[in-house]
């Protein structure tokens, strides 16, 4: 009996809740569709297990036909064989440390990562026996040093949290390759694109698509990325295990996100230049650290490998702002709001006091900041308003 005739001869009570489709297939829609599902049926018993791998469907938690598409358009944007879709960029970076770690472990983490990246390892991996050592991020082939018959994974995040070092990705995969380590990246910064993972060796990719590609502040997702067949069982074999359900509407707007992703960051990385290079020309900031000037650690690297810069950099003040003057400024901006998670439309500021690096200390304040798709000329102008605010 096919599905379509199971729901007929019995009481509208039961027909009611035949769930085999009424309306007529072939809705060849630009946007694609909505599938939410957890329960999915198989005609045949034997094929009602779980699996993850192929072009089958047996549960909404191992992929809806939303989930998939927005997985396989990602992985096209960032030239990888495939990619997993998660609940945010802190449930994919546990994804890559379970994949690849357990007790007695070794991992090397550079000490510019998003923090809470460095919390997970300080707190519930010191907890199972893994040992994360921070790393120099400028330190390129020097990584080799460090690795031990332990080591199991060596992240690189590029360019750095807040302070944006630049790392030499092609040399740390080289020297972490020779001794069999894999590497991870975070890709956030460059929401795949800017910087192809893939083509300099790395070999499993993730970014918090909750930025860019997401682009309007109202979802929270992330995508893993691998390049080849073992490090997709690797890691489909983890994720299918970690229950990493995400929601099919975050993953719509995700899709929706793509659509205008290049037009974003285009305008994105026109405005966050010329308002850095603006910012460079201000006597009361010693520092600007955006990828593509010149004051950037690593700037030369950055000049080498990648394709573009986003809208997120940071400026570093002199010793004589003080904490309140910081805060004074801070709240003196009318049109970059006081928040964390950037990339979208909106632009927004952060502070932070004393940021502990190998490659010297940050000792006085530094204002990181993140530019939406307002008029340049109008965030510049409110970044010289609250300067003069926070002086008098
Ligand atoms: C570099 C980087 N990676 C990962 C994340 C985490 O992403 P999510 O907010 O989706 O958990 C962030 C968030 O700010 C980030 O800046």
């Amino acid at each position: 009996m096919t599905n379509e005739t199971k729901g007929k001869g019995f009481v509208w009570q039961t027909r009611v809740l035949d769930p085999s489709p009424k309306a007529p297939s072939g809705f060849r829609s630009l946007a694609p569709a909505v599938y939410r599902g957890s329960t999915v049926t198989f005609d045949r018993l034997a094929d009602a297990h779980d699996d993850w791998r192929g072009n089958r469907y047996t549960y909404g938690l191992y992929g809806t036909p939303t989930t998939r598409e927005l997985g396989a358009r990602v992985a096209q944007l960032e030239s990888a064989h495939a990619s997993f879709v998660v609940p945010g960029g802190q449930s994919a970076i546990l994804l890559i440390y379970l994949t690849f770690c357990k007790a007695d472990s070794h991992i090397l983490l550079p000490d510019s990562a998003y923090g809470p990246n460095a919390e997970l390892a300080d707190g519930l991996l010191a907890g199972l026996g893994i040992e994360v050592e921070s790393y120099d991020p400028l330190i390129g082939a020097g990584i080799a040093a460090l690795i031990r018959p332990t080591t199991r994974l060596i992240w690189c995040e590029s360019p750095g949290s807040i302070t944006m070092e630049i790392q030499d990705v092609p040399a740390i995969v080289t020297a972490a390759h020779d001794a069999g380590v894999p590497v991870a990246l975070d890709n956030t910064y460059a929401a795949g694109v800017f910087f192809d993972a893939f083509a300099h060796g790395v070999d499993v990719s993730m970014q918090a698509i909750t930025k860019y590609v997401g682009g309007h502040s109202d979802l929270l997702l992330a995508t893993v990325s691998v390049i080849e067949d073992a490090m997709l069982e690797r890691v489909g074999t983890a994720h299918r295990l970690l229950g990493l359900a995400v929601s099919p509407d975050d993953c719509a707007l995700a899709l929706r996100g793509l659509q205008t992703l290049a037009i974003r960051l285009q305008r994105l990385e026109g405005t966050a230049i010329e308002v850095a290079r603006w910012c460079k020309e201000q006597t009361e900031i010693d520092r600007v650290l955006h990828p593509a000037l010149e004051d950037c650690p690593g700037h030369d690297i950055w000049r080498r490998d990648f394709t573009g810069s986003s809208s997120v950099f940071s400026i570093v003040l002199g010793r004589d702002w003080s904490g309140d003057r910081v805060t004074r400024f801070v709240e003196a901006l009318r049109i970059f709001r006081i928040g964390f998670s950037w990339g979208g439309t909106t632009a927004l500021v952060m502070a932070y006091e004393s940021l502990p690096r190998k490659t010297g200390a940050y000792e006085g304040w530094l204002v990181r900041l993140n530019v939406g798709l307002e008029d340049p000329a109008d965030l510049i102008a409110d970044l010289e308003q609250a300067f003069a605010g926070a002086s008098r």
